[in-house]
């Protein structure tokens, strides 16, 4: 049940700072379960705080020589860097597969999805132009000059462990910032595999710093007090982004929080229902429904409810469960068996306040796993509003639905979360496609569409979503700000 690394010099499990791969001060090291199989992939460093004091100390001198690299030398390791990274997709993938668990074709997947942020960012580098603004009196010169912010604490999730790392580094090094990581302590290897390529793209020692915990508090509690940390870039729940809004209030750091989402999925009777069953199945079972984004209130109108149920039903009951190393898997393991007490009791409070279960809602058995970590995908129908599913990210294979009679009554639903990162409707009706999208509290819709991430679009979201935006022309700009210059006596 496991993969072959060909290059094994990308298997690291010390920290990188100043240039080198360190073990924690303290000595300590923590596993890193596979969750396919409950067994130990590889160890790592169990850093502390003197970990993360070393690597600020190290980012912060390297600022003061990265920030004045030309843009274009930047840019060109950056692009070696992505060169790299897909010189070694089939190696990364694997990595990846082995500790989060993604069947191999999706860990694949994300290390190019990982990469295009990184050529997207390169390229973004040479093109930070700032302004020359027409001054209002004679004999100025005004100008807006963009500059980088400083060192950037870059704390990372388990559920797409190359993506989301790869998106808030390659701006910040673009730009010219320093930066200190701390992946997941789930998926630490990934990250420290880029890292490695990164150093050998030519990153000069103290740009990019990565320490790997088990106990995010102490390392994470450093960042938020040491002014010399500028910003403050995290993907991942809601109450730890919170956390660290008011934490780093006292030091008054710059924030980009991805934080959670709770998308509506909606189906109006004029949609492709064909289309909306494909985008639904791409936006709810990547990564086995572990993503932010993923659809968690599938609402159908009531003209093309069953239908759609039954188209949905016969293709969520094909899907494939098993381990990444299973070439047919389409869905793998959950992370861990937290996240399955948790999928199993949303299934068991919708069940008990109506929910009809048309396939799976129970745990699937898979040879030489010991994990219990595999459910079964499954569709809900008749969900009732108040159910849990409803009202919290169940981050699992598992599509609740509900029927829906009009437009204002689904919009107001929609919209009645705390939440908004993601949101999708299928419609054929080209004045309501105006209406909805601008209707949703959502910072990306989409629109006959599953797939919405790209490197070349903003994601990020509203309300408890968080904000900041990664990818496009306004990731680079997170981790810049605007100097304005006047200069009199012309
Ligand atoms: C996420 O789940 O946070 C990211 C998903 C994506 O990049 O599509």
């Amino acid at each position: 049940m496991s993969f072959t690394i060909v290059n094994t010099d990308l298997l690291r499990g010390d920290n990188f700072i100043d240039g080198q791969w360190r073990a924690s001060e303290n000595g300590a090291t923590f596993p890193v379960i596979n969750p396919a199989t409950a067994s130990v992939y590889a160890t790592v460093a169990d850093s502390d705080a003197e970990d993360a004091k070393a690597a600020v100390d190290s980012a912060s001198k390297a600022f003061e020589i990265w920030k004045h690299f030309p843009a274009k030398q930047r840019a060109s390791i950056l692009k070696r860097w992505n060169d790299l990274i897909m010189e070694h997709a089939n190696d990364l993938g694997k990595i990846i597969s082995s500790e989060q668990g993604k069947p191999l074709h999706e860990g694949v997947g994300e290390v190019a999805y990982a990469a295009s942020y990184v050529e997207w960012f390169a390229e973004e580098a040479t093109r930070a132009n700032g302004e020359v603004i027409p001054a209002p009196v004679a004999g100025r010169r005004m100008m807006a000059l963009k500059e980088p912010i400083g060192v950037v604490a870059a704390i990372t999730p388990w559920n797409f462990p190359a993506a989301m790392i790869a998106r808030k580094i390659a701006p910040a090094l673009a730009a010219g910032c320093t930066v200190v990581c701390k992946p997941a302590a789930e998926t630490p290897l990934t990250s420290l595999a880029l890292v490695r390529l990164a150093e050998l793209a030519g990153v000069p020692p103290g740009v990019l710093n990565i320490v790997v915990t088990s106990k995010s508090k102490p390392v994470a509690d450093v960042w938020l007090e040491d002014p010399r940390v500028r910003k403050i870039t995290f993907t991942g729940s809601t109450p730890v982004g919170k956390h660290l809004a008011r934490e780093s209030a006292s030091t008054l750091k710059k924030l980009s929080l991805e934080l959670g989402g709770n998308a509506p999925f909606i189906v109006f009777d004029d949609a492709d229902l064909d289309a909306a069953v494909d985008g639904l199945m791409v936006a709810k079972f990547r990564n086995g429904g572990q993503t932010c984004v993923c659809p968690n209130r599938i609402y159908i109108q009531a003209g093309v409810y069953e239908e759609f149920i039954r188209l949905l039903t016969d293709r969520v009951a094909a899907l494939v469960v098993g381990p990444a190393s299973n070439p047919e898997s389409q869905i793998g393991p959950m992370i861990n068996t937290k996240a399955i007490d948790k999928i199993q009791s949303h299934v068991r409070d919708a069940v008990e306040r109506g929910a009809r279960v048309t396939t799976g809602g129970e745990l699937v058995r898979v040879a030489g796993s010991n994990g219990n970590t595999f459910f079964a995908p499954t569709v809900l129908a008749d969900v009732d509003h108040e159910s849990d599913c409803f009202r919290d990210e169940t981050f699992g294979p598992v599509a609740p639905i509900a029927k829906f009679d009009t437009e204002a009554e689904v919009l107001e639903w929609a919209n009645a979360s705390a939440y908004g990162l993601a949101a999708y409707f299928y419609t054929n009706d080209i004045r309501r496609v105006a209406r909805v999208s601008e209707g949703l509290e959502s910072g990306i819709v989409g629109i006959n569409e599953g797939a919405l991430a790209a490197e070349a679009a903003p994601f990020g979201g509203v309300k408890d979503s968080g904000y900041g935006r990664e990818g496009s022309v306004h990731g680079l700009e997170e981790y810049m700000h605007i100097k304005y210059t006047c200069q009199g006596g012309l």
